[in-house]
Protein backbone atom coordinates (compact mmCIF):
# COMPACT_ATOMS: atom_id res chain seq x y z
CA UNK A 1 0.00 0.00 0.00
CA UNK A 2 1.12 3.40 -1.18
CA UNK A 3 1.93 5.86 1.76
CA UNK A 4 0.08 8.90 2.65
CA UNK A 5 2.63 12.07 2.36
CA UNK A 6 0.52 14.35 1.30
CA UNK A 7 -2.46 16.51 2.96
CA UNK A 8 -4.82 18.98 1.56
CA UNK A 9 -6.22 21.66 3.30
CA UNK A 10 -8.61 23.65 1.11
CA UNK A 11 -9.44 26.82 2.87
CA UNK A 12 -10.98 29.07 0.04
CA UNK A 13 -14.55 29.57 1.30
CA UNK A 14 -15.99 32.53 1.73
CA UNK A 15 -16.79 32.18 5.74
CA UNK A 16 -20.14 34.52 5.89
CA UNK A 17 -21.47 32.78 8.96
CA UNK A 18 -18.31 34.69 10.66
CA UNK A 19 -18.96 38.39 8.91
CA UNK A 20 -17.94 40.93 10.21
CA UNK A 21 -15.22 38.89 11.29
CA UNK A 22 -14.15 37.41 7.97
CA UNK A 23 -14.43 40.34 5.80
CA UNK A 24 -10.72 40.69 5.61
CA UNK A 25 -8.93 37.67 7.57
CA UNK A 26 -9.92 34.29 6.52
CA UNK A 27 -11.79 32.23 9.09
CA UNK A 28 -9.02 29.71 9.16
CA UNK A 29 -7.32 32.13 10.86
CA UNK A 30 -9.79 32.55 14.05
CA UNK A 31 -8.21 31.69 16.80
CA UNK A 32 -8.91 28.37 19.52
CA UNK A 33 -7.34 29.81 22.71
CA UNK A 34 -4.16 30.75 20.98
CA UNK A 35 -3.97 29.23 17.98
CA UNK A 36 -5.59 29.61 14.83
CA UNK A 37 -7.89 27.03 13.51
CA UNK A 38 -5.93 26.44 10.73
CA UNK A 39 -2.66 25.42 13.04
CA UNK A 40 -4.41 22.95 15.13
CA UNK A 41 -6.05 21.24 11.90
CA UNK A 42 -1.59 21.17 10.30
CA UNK A 43 -0.60 19.62 13.86
CA UNK A 44 -3.41 17.01 13.79
CA UNK A 45 -1.63 16.32 9.89
CA UNK A 46 1.83 17.02 10.97
CA UNK A 47 1.44 14.73 14.26
CA UNK A 48 0.03 11.81 11.62
CA UNK A 49 3.26 11.76 9.96
CA UNK A 50 2.34 13.96 6.49
CA UNK A 51 5.32 15.38 4.75
CA UNK A 52 3.72 17.91 2.10
CA UNK A 53 1.00 20.32 3.42
CA UNK A 54 -1.05 21.68 0.17
CA UNK A 55 -3.05 24.94 1.10
CA UNK A 56 -6.32 25.65 -1.46
CA UNK A 57 -6.41 29.45 -1.26
CA UNK A 58 -8.82 32.36 -2.52
CA UNK A 59 -8.64 35.81 -2.28
CA UNK A 60 -8.14 37.54 1.23
CA UNK A 61 -6.01 33.77 1.99
CA UNK A 62 -2.50 35.51 1.84
CA UNK A 63 -1.98 35.87 5.33
CA UNK A 64 -2.16 31.43 5.80
CA UNK A 65 0.87 31.52 3.57
CA UNK A 66 2.32 34.31 6.06
CA UNK A 67 1.67 32.21 9.27
CA UNK A 68 3.21 29.11 7.91
CA UNK A 69 6.71 31.23 7.30
CA UNK A 70 8.89 32.02 9.44
CA UNK A 71 9.33 35.72 10.70
CA UNK A 72 12.68 36.28 11.41
CA UNK A 73 12.50 39.54 12.92
CA UNK A 74 10.21 37.93 15.24
CA UNK A 75 12.68 35.58 16.16
CA UNK A 76 14.71 37.46 16.88
CA UNK A 77 13.75 39.66 18.90
CA UNK A 78 12.57 36.82 20.86
CA UNK A 79 15.93 35.70 21.29
CA UNK A 80 17.21 39.14 22.45
CA UNK A 81 14.46 39.06 25.10
CA UNK A 82 14.93 35.39 26.23
CA UNK A 83 11.67 34.32 25.27
CA UNK A 84 12.78 30.64 24.76
CA UNK A 85 9.30 29.24 25.27
CA UNK A 86 7.63 31.24 22.74
CA UNK A 87 10.83 31.00 20.40
CA UNK A 88 10.18 27.04 20.96
CA UNK A 89 6.63 27.32 20.42
CA UNK A 90 6.96 29.45 16.92
CA UNK A 91 9.74 26.95 15.62
CA UNK A 92 7.65 23.93 16.73
CA UNK A 93 4.52 25.36 14.89
CA UNK A 94 5.95 25.38 11.52
CA UNK A 95 6.38 22.63 8.82
CA UNK A 96 9.88 22.84 6.87
CA UNK A 97 11.00 24.64 4.23
CA UNK A 98 9.82 23.58 0.65
CA UNK A 99 7.13 21.34 2.77
CA UNK A 100 4.04 23.53 1.88
CA UNK A 101 2.39 24.53 -1.26
CA UNK A 102 -0.09 27.23 -2.24
CA UNK A 103 -2.66 27.09 -4.70
CA UNK A 104 -6.02 29.36 -5.71
CA UNK A 105 -8.94 27.78 -6.25
CA UNK A 106 -9.98 30.80 -8.24
CA UNK A 107 -13.99 30.89 -7.75
CA UNK A 108 -15.48 29.19 -4.61
CA UNK A 109 -17.37 26.79 -6.66
CA UNK A 110 -17.69 23.89 -4.20
CA UNK A 111 -15.25 21.37 -2.20
CA UNK A 112 -14.80 19.33 -5.08
CA UNK A 113 -13.82 21.48 -6.85
CA UNK A 114 -11.28 23.05 -4.14
CA UNK A 115 -9.93 19.64 -4.11
CA UNK A 116 -9.45 19.11 -7.53
CA UNK A 117 -7.49 22.25 -7.81
CA UNK A 118 -4.70 20.28 -5.77
CA UNK A 119 -4.46 17.68 -8.25
CA UNK A 120 -1.14 18.77 -9.92
CA UNK A 121 0.39 19.07 -6.73
CA UNK A 122 -1.22 15.55 -5.19
CA UNK A 123 0.21 13.90 -8.47
CA UNK A 124 -0.70 9.93 -8.72
CA UNK A 125 -0.96 9.18 -5.11
CA UNK A 126 -3.38 8.51 -2.23
CA UNK A 127 -4.02 11.87 -0.22
CA UNK A 128 -5.40 13.21 3.52
CA UNK A 129 -8.37 15.44 3.28
CA UNK A 130 -8.38 17.83 5.44
CA UNK A 131 -11.42 20.25 6.06
CA UNK A 132 -10.28 22.99 8.59
CA UNK A 133 -13.28 23.49 10.09
CA UNK A 134 -13.50 20.28 11.57
CA UNK A 135 -10.88 20.99 14.63
CA UNK A 136 -10.72 17.44 16.41
CA UNK A 137 -9.20 17.23 19.99
CA UNK A 138 -7.74 13.64 20.95
CA UNK A 139 -4.65 11.80 20.96
CA UNK A 140 -3.82 10.30 18.96
CA UNK A 141 -5.08 13.05 16.95
CA UNK A 142 -8.52 11.74 13.89
CA UNK A 143 -6.10 11.40 10.84
CA UNK A 144 -3.32 9.26 13.26
CA UNK A 145 -6.36 6.68 14.14
CA UNK A 146 -7.22 6.72 10.36
CA UNK A 147 -3.99 6.28 8.70
CA UNK A 148 -3.78 3.46 11.31
CA UNK A 149 -6.79 1.78 9.92
CA UNK A 150 -5.63 2.48 6.67
CA UNK A 151 -2.32 0.46 7.05
CA UNK A 152 -4.43 -2.24 7.93
CA UNK A 153 -6.49 -2.29 5.01
CA UNK A 154 -5.79 -5.41 2.46
CA UNK A 155 -6.83 -3.52 -0.83
CA UNK A 156 -5.71 0.79 -1.49
CA UNK A 157 -9.38 1.88 -0.65
CA UNK A 158 -10.49 5.02 0.95
CA UNK A 159 -11.50 6.03 4.11
CA UNK A 160 -13.57 8.79 5.60
CA UNK A 161 -13.85 9.70 9.39
CA UNK A 162 -17.73 9.49 10.45
CA UNK A 163 -19.49 10.35 14.14
CA UNK A 164 -23.09 10.36 14.47
CA UNK A 165 -25.53 13.07 15.20
CA UNK A 166 -29.04 13.49 16.44
CA UNK A 167 -31.71 12.21 13.77
CA UNK A 168 -33.09 15.02 13.09
CA UNK A 169 -29.69 17.27 12.15
CA UNK A 170 -28.97 14.95 9.06
CA UNK A 171 -30.00 17.11 6.36
CA UNK A 172 -27.37 19.65 7.38
CA UNK A 173 -24.52 17.17 6.38
CA UNK A 174 -23.29 14.63 4.31
CA UNK A 175 -23.95 11.35 4.81
CA UNK A 176 -22.52 7.70 4.89
CA UNK A 177 -24.85 4.34 4.47
CA UNK A 178 -23.75 1.31 6.70
CA UNK A 179 -22.37 -1.81 5.49
CA UNK A 180 -20.09 -4.69 7.38
CA UNK A 181 -18.21 -4.18 9.96
CA UNK A 182 -14.35 -4.09 10.09
CA UNK A 183 -12.82 -3.06 13.21
CA UNK A 184 -13.64 0.24 14.21
CA UNK A 185 -14.58 0.79 10.93
CA UNK A 186 -17.46 -0.76 8.48
CA UNK A 187 -17.84 -0.89 4.58
CA UNK A 188 -19.80 2.50 3.44
CA UNK A 189 -22.72 1.33 1.13
CA UNK A 190 -23.86 4.76 -0.26
CA UNK A 191 -23.32 8.71 0.65
CA UNK A 192 -25.61 11.72 0.08
CA UNK A 193 -24.79 14.99 0.45
CA UNK A 194 -27.50 17.03 2.79
CA UNK A 195 -30.47 14.98 2.13
CA UNK A 196 -33.95 15.70 2.90
CA UNK A 197 -35.29 15.12 6.45
CA UNK A 198 -36.43 11.66 6.92
CA UNK A 199 -34.21 10.36 4.28
CA UNK A 200 -30.99 9.86 5.60
CA UNK A 201 -29.50 6.47 5.07
CA UNK A 202 -28.13 6.43 8.75
CA UNK A 203 -27.04 9.48 11.09
CA UNK A 204 -23.41 9.06 10.56
CA UNK A 205 -22.09 12.36 9.13
CA UNK A 206 -18.83 12.62 7.04
CA UNK A 207 -16.69 14.65 9.20
CA UNK A 208 -13.62 16.85 7.55
CA UNK A 209 -11.09 13.92 7.24
CA UNK A 210 -10.78 11.85 4.33
CA UNK A 211 -8.28 9.67 2.82
CA UNK A 212 -8.69 9.40 -1.04
CA UNK A 213 -7.33 8.02 -4.29
CA UNK A 214 -5.93 9.74 -6.89
CA UNK A 215 -8.76 9.08 -9.02
CA UNK A 216 -11.14 11.27 -7.46
CA UNK A 217 -9.61 13.96 -9.75
CA UNK A 218 -10.43 12.38 -13.06
CA UNK A 219 -14.33 12.42 -11.99
CA UNK A 220 -14.01 15.83 -10.19
CA UNK A 221 -12.29 17.06 -13.40
CA UNK A 222 -16.04 16.92 -15.09
CA UNK A 223 -17.53 19.59 -12.81
CA UNK A 224 -20.69 18.22 -12.20
CA UNK A 225 -22.93 20.41 -9.51
CA UNK A 226 -24.92 18.85 -6.87
CA UNK A 227 -26.36 20.02 -3.69
CA UNK A 228 -26.59 24.00 -3.47
CA UNK A 229 -25.25 24.35 -6.75
CA UNK A 230 -22.27 22.98 -5.77
CA UNK A 231 -19.59 20.63 -7.22
CA UNK A 232 -19.51 18.80 -4.54
CA UNK A 233 -17.11 16.17 -3.08
CA UNK A 234 -20.00 13.84 -2.09
CA UNK A 235 -20.91 13.54 -5.42
CA UNK A 236 -17.78 12.42 -6.90
CA UNK A 237 -16.77 10.04 -4.16
CA UNK A 238 -20.01 8.40 -4.72
CA UNK A 239 -18.92 7.48 -8.35
CA UNK A 240 -15.52 6.13 -7.34
CA UNK A 241 -17.48 3.77 -5.11
CA UNK A 242 -18.15 2.04 -7.75
CA UNK A 243 -14.76 0.67 -8.51
CA UNK A 244 -13.31 1.22 -5.04
CA UNK A 245 -13.78 0.38 -1.70
CA UNK A 246 -14.51 2.90 0.78
CA UNK A 247 -14.57 2.79 4.61
CA UNK A 248 -15.93 4.67 7.53
CA UNK A 249 -14.20 5.14 10.42
CA UNK A 250 -15.46 6.10 13.93
CA UNK A 251 -12.68 8.09 15.48
CA UNK A 252 -12.34 8.47 18.97
CA UNK A 253 -12.59 11.99 20.53
CA UNK A 254 -13.98 15.23 20.09
CA UNK A 255 -14.89 17.12 17.04
CA UNK A 256 -15.96 21.09 16.91
CA UNK A 257 -17.57 22.61 13.76
CA UNK A 258 -15.80 26.03 13.70
CA UNK A 259 -17.46 26.89 10.89
CA UNK A 260 -20.43 27.73 12.94
CA UNK A 261 -20.37 30.34 16.15
CA UNK A 262 -21.79 27.80 18.70
CA UNK A 263 -18.73 24.87 17.49
CA UNK A 264 -15.86 27.78 17.21
CA UNK A 265 -17.40 28.89 20.79
CA UNK A 266 -17.52 24.99 22.27
CA UNK A 267 -13.94 24.42 21.12
CA UNK A 268 -12.59 27.24 22.90
CA UNK A 269 -13.77 26.41 25.99
CA UNK A 270 -12.66 22.87 25.68
CA UNK A 271 -9.22 23.53 24.45
CA UNK A 272 -9.38 25.88 27.10
CA UNK A 273 -10.15 23.46 30.04
CA UNK A 274 -7.48 20.67 28.60
CA UNK A 275 -4.64 23.14 28.64
CA UNK A 276 -2.67 22.96 32.15
CA UNK A 277 -1.63 26.68 31.76
CA UNK A 278 -5.08 27.67 31.77
CA UNK A 279 -7.66 25.85 32.55
CA UNK A 280 -7.53 26.49 36.82
CA UNK A 281 -8.59 29.83 36.49
CA UNK A 282 -10.48 29.45 33.19
CA UNK A 283 -12.56 27.36 34.85
CA UNK A 284 -13.09 29.85 37.72
CA UNK A 285 -13.83 32.50 35.21
CA UNK A 286 -16.18 30.17 33.37
CA UNK A 287 -18.13 29.39 36.38
CA UNK A 288 -18.72 32.45 37.36
CA UNK A 289 -20.07 33.79 34.39
CA UNK A 290 -22.48 31.13 33.99
CA UNK A 291 -23.64 31.27 37.64
CA UNK A 292 -24.07 35.03 37.25
CA UNK A 293 -26.45 34.66 34.48
P1 LIG B 1 -18.30 25.60 3.90
O1 LIG B 1 -19.45 24.86 3.37
O2 LIG B 1 -18.22 25.75 5.38
O3 LIG B 1 -18.30 27.04 3.20
O4 LIG B 1 -16.99 24.91 3.34
P2 LIG B 1 -17.60 28.39 3.62
O5 LIG B 1 -17.76 29.31 2.47
O6 LIG B 1 -16.19 28.14 4.05
O7 LIG B 1 -18.38 28.95 4.91
P3 LIG B 1 -19.78 29.73 5.03
O8 LIG B 1 -20.84 28.68 4.88
O9 LIG B 1 -19.85 30.80 3.97
O10 LIG B 1 -19.72 30.32 6.41
C1 LIG B 1 -16.45 23.71 3.90
C2 LIG B 1 -14.96 23.67 3.62
O11 LIG B 1 -14.71 23.66 2.22
C3 LIG B 1 -13.91 24.77 1.83
C4 LIG B 1 -14.06 25.78 2.96
O12 LIG B 1 -12.93 26.63 3.04
C5 LIG B 1 -14.22 24.88 4.17
O13 LIG B 1 -12.96 24.41 4.63
N1 LIG B 1 -14.40 25.28 0.54
C6 LIG B 1 -15.73 25.32 0.30
C7 LIG B 1 -13.49 25.70 -0.41
O14 LIG B 1 -12.26 25.67 -0.20
N2 LIG B 1 -13.97 26.14 -1.61
C8 LIG B 1 -15.29 26.19 -1.89
O15 LIG B 1 -15.67 26.58 -3.02
C9 LIG B 1 -16.19 25.78 -0.90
Amino acid sequence: MKPIRKAVFPVAGLGTRFLPATKAMPKEMLTVVDRPVIQHVVDEAREAGIEHFIFVTGRNKAVIEDHFDKQVELEATLERRGKDAELAELEDSLPGPGQTSFTRQQAPLGLGHAVWCARELVGNEPFALLLPDMVMQDEPGCLKQMLDTYAGLDEPANVIAVEQVPEDQTFRYGIVGVGEEVGRAFRITGMVEKPAPGTAPSNLIISGRYILQPEIFSLLAEHQTGAGGEIQLTDAMLRLAENQSFYGYHFRGKSFDCGNKIGFLSANVSFALARPDIAPEFRVALKELLEAE
